[in-house]
């Protein structure tokens, strides 16, 4: 047992550091060895139960209610707030279009002429529906329409303050829209969405609204406690149906743990997925899993009254400071600028006059990671930070790094020849065969499936090629790194 155990530690070597501090993204870190502790344990404890059917393990409905009901109350909900535990912020937002796409379709085949305000005729129910939302609503909400077979409106962001234009969503409403989307806080520039301007919107419209608290939803409450400014974005918010919250990331509890939140449970109820019409054992899922583990919603349970509240506003203290003196740090140096004017614990920065996707290899030679954001529908290429309590002793050694690597970086040009560049303007993806996809791979220095040590190259590729190409490219990257391994 040990030597396998070893083996899979040995494994480890290459990863990115998930303790330390000095990974600025993906790991949200207490720097507590209690906080991990009661989390393992817990997690280990629940770890074979099957949620597959809350019925024979009442602990777990027991455990989910409580964990929902707490969230709920986090969030201004009063009782008839009601949710379901997932198994991350992608999963809510899953659920959440799924709840709204099938009222839509229910309201839509119980009356379809009256459900259409705009005068548009409709026969029947099969219309397909869409979701206004922002352009920097998380990728989630792509992946949900496309599963879910939902259109996404996506709509401009302010230019400056990257935050949802409540004028430009309203115009991109139409007869079969039905639901909006706003962000507490954005992944990529940690702002918050004007939420009750759009709550009036969808109130105006009789349209739901969903609210990505993935990130913001826990962090933000402590926050405004802490005496910071924050918007307004819960259920106290006129117009809010739906919040996404998630704990894996500032609950501190391990992966796999978010919240779904609905105001009304008729709402929730469409979320459900069940089958009668199959010789096996009648499934009754609430979430997009069927046989899953109670770990990580045990994990949640306990962390929620290990630490209580007064434990997660100590950290949340903690992550605010860090974030201060971040942000105060990134303004002096005149290279950079912050973008936006972050709300939370996410912080973006890009350069006018820096190549930021050479700054982040830098910074990685120097021991530091710090994700590379490319430049997409009005946002420049840019160096996303997430703040967690373990940056409190970080910071400074973030911001000292930083400025060694602007000297660094200064005077590099792009990190791809001309000549490559311009086989990039022209690539072309539908005459494109496997042999040019390949002399790019090699031109921008992916070899044999393996990503190269400075990905620079790789990023400015992507950062110049139309999303639906990289896309498309990525795609068989990945089909060609998972392959057949034998042990
Ligand atoms: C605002 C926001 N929404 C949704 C998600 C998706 O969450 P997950 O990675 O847990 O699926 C994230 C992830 O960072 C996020 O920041």
């Amino acid at each position: 047992m040990e030597g396998v155990l070893a083996s899979l530690q040995a494994f480890r070597v290459d990863d990115l550091a998930t303790h330390g501090g000095r990974t600025w993204a993906y790991v949200y870190e207490t720097g507590r060895p209690d906080i991990e502790e009661i989390a393992e344990k817990a997690y280990t404890a629940f770890l074979g139960l099957n949620g597959l059917d809350f019925t024979v393990f009442p602990s777990l409905l027991r455990v989910e209610t409580e964990v929902v009901a707490m969230a709920a109350a986090h969030l201004g909900g009063d009782e008839s707030v009601v949710g379901s535990f997932t198994s991350g912020g992608t999963e809510s937002i899953i659920l959440a279009v799924k709840a709204a796409r099938d009222r839509f379709r229910r309201l839509r085949s119980a009356a379809p002429d009256a459900a259409n305000a705009s005068g548009v005729h409709h026969t029947s129910g099969s219309r397909r529906p869409n979701i206004v939302a922002p352009v920097t609503a998380h990728a989630a909400f792509h992946k949900a329409a496309h599963y879910l077979d939902v259109e996404l409106v996506l709509v401009p962001v302010d230019p400056i303050t990257y935050k949802a234009d409540p004028t430009a969503m309203a115009a991109a409403i139409t007869a079969d829209t039905m639901m909006l989307v706003g962000s507490a806080v954005s992944y990529a520039h940690g702002v918050a969405d004007p939420i009750r301007e759009l709550g009036r919107l969808a109130l105006d419209r009789d349209l739901l609204l969903h609210v990505d608290g993935c990130i913001g939803g826990f962090l933000l409450p402590y926050f405004r406690r802490l005496g910071a400014e924050t918007t307004d974005f819960d259920f106290t918010v006129p117009g809010v149906t739906s919040i996404s919250m998630d704990f894996h990331k500032y609950g501190y509890a391990p992966k796999g743990a978010s919240v779904v939140l609905y105001r009304e449970a008729a709402l929730r109820r469409e979320q459900f997925f069940v089958c009668a019409d199959w010789p096996g054992y009648t499934v009754v899922n609430s979430t997009v899993q069927s046989s899953k583990s109670g770990g990580a919603l045990a994990a949640t349970w306990a962390l929620l009254h290990y630490l209580g509240d007064e434990g997660y506003l100590q950290l949340a203290g903690e992550v605010l400071d860090a974030t201060r003196r971040l942000v105060s740090g990134l303004r002096d140096i005149p290279e950079i600028q912050v973008m936006g004017k972050p709300e939370c614990s996410l912080v973006a920065f890009t350069s006018e006059s820096l190549n930021v996707f050479h700054l982040i290899d830098e910074m990685r030679e120097l021991g530091w990671y710090v994700q590379p954001q490319l430049g997409n529908r009005g946002s420049k290429e840019n160096v996303h930070l997430s703040v967690d309590p373990a940056s409190r002793g970080a910071v400074d050694g973030l911001l000292e790094a930083l400025r060694e690597c602007v000297e660094r970086v200064r005077g590099m040009g792009p990190a791809l020849p001309v000549e490559v560049h311009r086989v990039i303007a022209s690539f072309d993806p539908t005459t494109a065969g496997p042999e040019s996809v390949g002399a790019l791979f090699e031109a921008i220095g992916v070899r044999d499936g393996r990503l190269p040590a400075r990905m620079a190259p790789v990023n400015e590729a992507m950062n110049m090629l139309p999303p639906a190409v990289t896309e498309e490219i990525l795609k068989d990257f990945v089909n060609d790194l998972f392959v057949h391994r034998s042990a």
